[in-house]
């Protein structure tokens, strides 16, 4: 069964499925954010790209699996959930829905900052 059609206006492509290979990150902005897209396994995530430990950017980062290491600290977040995996970081990352339609990875839009 095929996922409903995306109501038009509410929700907004952030890249292509081909631009993400599996085990990698892509950094994208849009509506003033900065957001990483995660493929893990061909299933696509999306998280704020900054870390909340500091200036890192974790489509930069060591991804293994489902975890995403900050490439400044070493810090570590779970990319499905946002829970922090290793110190030091100690708040979680954003996490966003995903729907991925017609080969382009798209979340619900943003407020513009
Ligand atoms: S900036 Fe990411 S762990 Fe410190």
């Amino acid at each position: 069964m095929s996922a409903p059609p995306l109501a038009a206006g509410n929700w907004t492509a952030l890249c292509s499925t081909h631009d993400v290979a599996p085990g990698f990150a892509v950094k994208v902005e849009r509506d003033g954010a900065e957001l990483a897209v995660f493929n893990v396994d061909g299933e696509f995530f999306v998280t704020d790209d900054r870390c909340t430990h500091g200036p890192g950017s974790l489509s930069e980062g060591c991804i293994l699996g489902d975890i995403v290491e900050c490439d400044f600290h070493n810090g570590a977040f779970n990319i499905r959930t946002g829970a922090v995996e290793a110190p030091p970081c100690m708040v979680p990352i954003r996490t966003y829905p995903v729907r991925v339609q017609e080969g382009r990875v798209f979340i619900p839009l943003l407020p513009v900052k």
